[in-house]
């Protein structure tokens, strides 16, 4: 057996290898594929075979890929061009003939009005397209990308933003990871969409009341207009593109893009996801 992690220098790939070794995967079955000359060494010194190749240069896919298994495609990190860089990966696993791609989506990448999801909803295409047997994992938000929300509560006691009453399934990043190991490593999720997120989707308030019981001190959660918040940044000196970042984030929020609850997650996993009080404490 041959399982490649692309984008397994990052931080959801490293644990997505090391689940695979924790499952008992022998690490010289496992090619680990990204450009970070010092991760790529730490994954070679667990056993892996680690291949340093680009998703521009097709060639080095291919023979990254060849005969795999089953292949991992962790969504890039460069916008703009990270479509045509998954367009490469998947036609690289036509011609190596992977058994069976596993790809990191968004929820309801299809329809959704998700700030993020063009990108995903054109690769998802691209991959139903190319005939290959395919597993897309839509995950929800990392619970990680909400821990300056809880510093901010730590510090201030205050919670403001435009997210109102919308809901998020959040689960750490390692459970997401776990499950793509989990997808990876077994050919009963083959050919399947999963919607991967928390067992619960929590409101601000919701965020704001946990953060007050774990921290042991009142967290106030206030709702403004996105007009509001975009005032509110302005006035803190928050850099244009990071304020940028969290209104469209906060509307995806709003708008109920992340809200919905599965038990896809915890089904791969096999066990419920961590709750976002066990994730706070670990934040303290
Ligand atoms: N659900 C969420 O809340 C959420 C949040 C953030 C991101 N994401 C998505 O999830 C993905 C993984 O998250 P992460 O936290 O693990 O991100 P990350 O730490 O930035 O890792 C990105 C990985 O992609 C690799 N990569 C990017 N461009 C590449 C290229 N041109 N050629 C080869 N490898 C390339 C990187 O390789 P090198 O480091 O070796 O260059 C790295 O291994 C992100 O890329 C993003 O699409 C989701």
């Amino acid at each position: 057996m041959t399982l490649v992690v692309m984008g397994a220098t990052g931080k959801l790939g490293r644990v997505a290898v090391r689940s695979l070794i924790d499952r008992g995967i022998a690490p010289n079955e496992i090619v680990a594929v990204g450009r970070n000359e010092s991760a790529l060494q730490e994954l070679a010194d667990q056993g892996t075979t680690v291949a340093r190749v680009d998703y521009s240069d097709t060639e080095g896919l291919r023979r990254a890929l060849d005969g795999a298994t089953a292949a991992l495609l962790i969504s890039g990190n460069e916008m703009g061009v990270r479509v045509e860089q998954h367009r490469n990966v998947i036609e690289a696993s036509v011609a190596a003939g992977v058994g069976n791609l596993v790809y990191t989506s968004v929820p309801n990448a299809r329809e959704t009005s998700l700030f993020l999801a063009p990108d995903h909803k054109v690769t998802e295409e691209i991959i139903e397209k190319s005939g290959i047997s395919a597993t897309i994992l839509r995950n929800n938000f990392y619970a990680e990308g909400f821990q300056a929300d809880f510093t901010r509560a730590r510090d201030t006691g205050l919670l403001a933003n435009s997210a109102g009453e919308g809901r998020v399934a959040t689960a750490p990043r390692a459970e997401f990871a776990e499950a793509a190991a989990v997808a990876l490593a077994g050919r009963e999720w083959d050919g399947k969409i999963y919607e991967l997120g928390g067992d619960h989707a929590w409101t601000y308030a919701e965020f704001a009341a946990t953060a007050a019981e774990v921290l042991g001190k009142p967290v106030r959660y206030q709702n403004l207009s996105p007009e509001q918040e975009a005032a509110a940044a302005h006035d803190a000196g928050v850099d244009e593109a990071i304020a940028r970042r969290i209104s469209v984030r906060n509307a995806g929020i709003r708008e109920g893009a992340v809200d919905r609850i599965t038990d896809d997650l915890s089904t791969l996993l096999g066990r419920p996801t961590t709750t976002l009080a066990s994730t706070m404490r670990t934040w303290v």
